[in-house]
C-alpha cells in the first residue's frame, strides 16, 4: 500500500486535508490580483466580505453617507458596493479637478449591471465610447439648430409659461398640488425641440410617459436595485427591476411609434424637430452604407434620455423654489418687489431682463444651489489607468463626482446649510457668479441642457411670482414647513399643496 492511500483511510488526516484546501481556496479567491497590485486606491471604511460597505450605506439617501466618510477619509476615499471599488470625490478642488483639470480619464459613464440591464450603453445618458460621442455632437448641435439657448425657444417658453400661469389661475387661490401642471409646462420644451409639439397638460398618453419616468426615477434607487446590482442574477425576482423594465419598454414603445410617424412624412427640406434631423441623418448613412451609430435603438434611447432629462430635473428645481418662497416669504417680497420695478404687470419676463435684476437670478441660483437635485451625480469611470491625488486608479474604476459635497462645501459657501440668495451677491447687490455652482457637473459629461435649463428656470419662476404670491394652505405657518426630500435619484420634495394668490 502507498504512503497516500494509508493517508487517505485515516479520517481524521482526511480532516485536515479538507480545511487546508479549503483554506487555500479562500486565502486566493479574495487575495488581490497581481493586476491590483500595481495600482494603489485611496483609503475607505474597511469592507466585509461579499457586501462591502453597503452596511453603513443610508440607501434612502447615499450622498449623506459619503459626505459623513469625506470628513473621516478625506476629499478622496473609497467605498465597497459589494467586491466593487467606488472612488468617491468630494469638495469643489477635488470635484473640479478630477471633472475639469483630468476630464478625459474622468470622463467616462459608469455603467452598473442594472444600467447595463436597462440600457445597454445606448443612448445618450449612459451611452459610453464612440456611439455617446456621436450623439453627444449631434445633439448638442441638433439642439441648438432648432433653438436652444436662442430667442426661438425663449418665445417658445414665454408661451408655455402663460398657459401654466392660466392652470395655475383656475384653482382660485385654493390650495393644489402644483407638481403635475409643472412637470407638463416643462416637459413641453423639450417636447417641441424634440418631436416638433406640445402635449395639452391632460392628454392622458403625455401623463403616462411622465409617470413612468417619475417612478423609474424613484425606484432606481430603491434597496432592491441595490440588490440586483450586488447579485444581477436575482434579477427576475426583483418586484422592483421588473417594474423599471416595464416602465422603460412601454415609453420607448411610444417613442418608436412616434419615430416611424415621423419617418413615414419625412420631407428633407422641411426639418421640423430633433427627430426629423436624426432621421434625416439616418438615411444620408444608410444611402452611404457607412458603419452607422444611428441605429434605431440610439435613436429611440436617446429621445427618451432627453424627454426624462429635459423633464425631470427642471421641474424638480421649480417645485422646489416654489416651496422655498413659501418658506421664506421675506425672499418673496424681495423678488416681487424686482419684478415690478424692472418688467411691471404689462408683459411676461424676457431672459434678457435677467441683466437688470441681480436679486431674482441670485434667488434662482440659489434655489438650483440649496435644492440639489442630483446630489450624487450620474456615476463616472476612469476612461484608462489614472493617477489622482497620489492614487492609481485602474481603467473602468466607478467614480462618484460627489455634488451635493460641492453645492454644500464649506470651503465655498459663507453659510452653506441656510438658503442664503446673498451667496450670489456682492457687498453692492450685484449678481456675482460661483465657481463652484456645479448643479449641472463639468467636463466631458457635463448636463447637455445647461442653457436651455436655465433659460426655463429664470423665466417659469420669474412668470410664476410677477402673477401670483404663493402662500402655504391655510393652518400651515411657513416656518413649519418641512425641506426633507423622497429617496430616489433625484432630490424630490416631499408632495405638498400650495396657494396661488393673484397679485
Ligand atoms: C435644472 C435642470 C438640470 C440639472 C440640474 C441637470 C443636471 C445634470 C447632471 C448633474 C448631469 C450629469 C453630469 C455628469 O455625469 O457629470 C446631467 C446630464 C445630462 N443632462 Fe441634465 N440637468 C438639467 C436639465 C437638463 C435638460 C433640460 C436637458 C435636456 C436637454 C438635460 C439633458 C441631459 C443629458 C442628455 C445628460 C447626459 C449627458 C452625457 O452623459 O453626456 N438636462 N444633467
Amino acid at each position: 500500500m502507498s504512503a497516500l492511500t494509508a493517508l487517505m483511510e485515516d479520517s481524521a488526516s482526511v480532516t485536515v486535508v479538507l480545511v487546508f484546501a479549503t483554506l487555500l481556496f479562500l486565502v486566493l479567491l479574495f487575495k488581490p490580483s497581481s493586476k491590483g497590485n500595481k495600482y494603489k486606491f485611496p483609503p475607505g471604511p474597511r469592507p466585509w466580505p461579499i457586501i462591502g460597505n453597503i452596511n453603513i450605506l443610508n440607501v434612502q439617501q447615499p450622498h449623506d453617507t459619503m459626505c459623513k466618510l469625506s470628513e473621516q477619509y478625506g476629499d478622496v476615499f473609497t467605498f465597497h458596493m459589494g467586491t466593487r471599488k467606488y472612488v468617491v470625490i468630494t469638495g469643489y478642488e477635488a470635484v473640479k479637478q478630477a471633472l475639469i483639470t483630468q476630464a478625459e480619464e474622468f470622463g467616462e459613464r459608469g455603467i452598473t449591471p442594472a444600467i447595463h440591464l436597462f440600457v445597454k450603453s445606448k443612448g445618450l445618458v449612459f451611452g459610453v465610447g464612440e456611439s455617446w460621442k456621436t450623439m453627444r455632437r449631434f445633439t448638442l448641435t441638433t439642439l441648438r439648430d432648432f433653438g436652444m439657448g436662442r430667442s426661438t425657444i425663449e418665445d417658445r417658453i414665454v408661451e408655455e409659461t402663460q398657459r401654466l400661469l392660466d392652470v395655475f389661475q383656475q384653482h382660485q387661490g385654493k390650495p393644489f398640488d402644483p407638481t403635475v401642471n409643472i412637470n407638463s409646462a416643462v416637459s413641453n420644451i423639450i417636447c417641441h425641440l424634440v418631436f416638433g409639439h406640445r402635449f395639452e397638460y391632460d392628454d392622458p398618453v403625455f401623463l403616462q410617459l411622465q409617470r413612468r419616468v417619475n417612478e423609474v426615477i424613484q425606484l432606481i434607487a430603491s434597496p432592491e436595485l441595490l440588490v440586483y446590482n450586488l447579485f444581477p442574477k436575482l434579477g427576475a425576482m426583483l418586484a422592483d427591476v421588473n417594474k423599471i423594465k416595464e416602465n422603460l419598454e412601454k415609453n420607448r414603445s411610444y417613442f418608436g411609434s412616434v419615430c416611424h410617424q415621423h419617418k413615414a412624412e419625412l420631407n428633407n427640406n422641411d426639418l421640423r424637430s430633433f427627430l426629423d434631423s436624426f432621421l434625416a441623418r439616418q438615411k444620408e448613412e444608410e444611402s452611404r452604407n457607412t458603419n452607422t451609430y444611428f441605429d434605431e435603438e440610439n435613436m429611440v434611447v436617446t429621445i427618451a434620455n432627453l424627454f426624462a432629462a429635459g423633464t425631470e430635473t427642471t421641474s424638480t428645481t421649480l417645485r422646489w423654489g416654489l416651496l422655498f418662497m413659501m418658506k421664506y416669504p421675506h425672499i418673496q417680497e424681495k423678488v416681487h418687489a424686482e419684478i415690478e420695478r424692472v418688467i411691471g404687470k404689462d408683459r411676461p419676463p424676457r431672459y434678457e431682463d435677467r441683466k437688470s435684476m441681480p436679486y431674482t437670478d441670485a434667488v434662482v441660483h440659489e434655489i438650483q444651489r440649496f435644492g440639489n437635485v442630483l446630489p450624487s451625480n450620474l456615476l463616472h469611470q476612469t476612461k484608462e489607468d489614472t493617477t489622482f491625488r497620489g492614487y492609481h486608479l485602474p481603467k473602468g474604476t466607478p467614480v462618484i463626482p460627489l455634488l451635493t459635497s460641492v453645492l454644500f462645501d464649506k470651503t465655498q459657501w459663507e453659510t452653506p446649510y441656510e438658503f442664503n440668495p446673498g451667496h450670489f451677491l456682492d457687498a453692492e447687490g450685484r449678481f456675482v457668479k460661483k465657481d463652484a455652482f456645479l448643479p449641472f457637473s463639468a467636463g466631458r459629461r457635463a448636463c447637455v441642457g445647461e442653457t436651455l435649463a436655465k433659460m426655463e428656470l429664470f423665466l417659469f419662476f420669474t412668470a410664476l411670482l410677477q402673477r401670483f404670491r404663493f402662500h402655504p394652505p391655510q393652518g400651515i405657518r411657513s416656518e413649519d414647513l418641512g425641506l426633507s426630500s423622497l429617496p430616489g435619484l433625484t432630490n424630490l420634495p416631499r408632495p405638498y399643496e400650495l396657494c396661488a394668490a393673484v397679485c
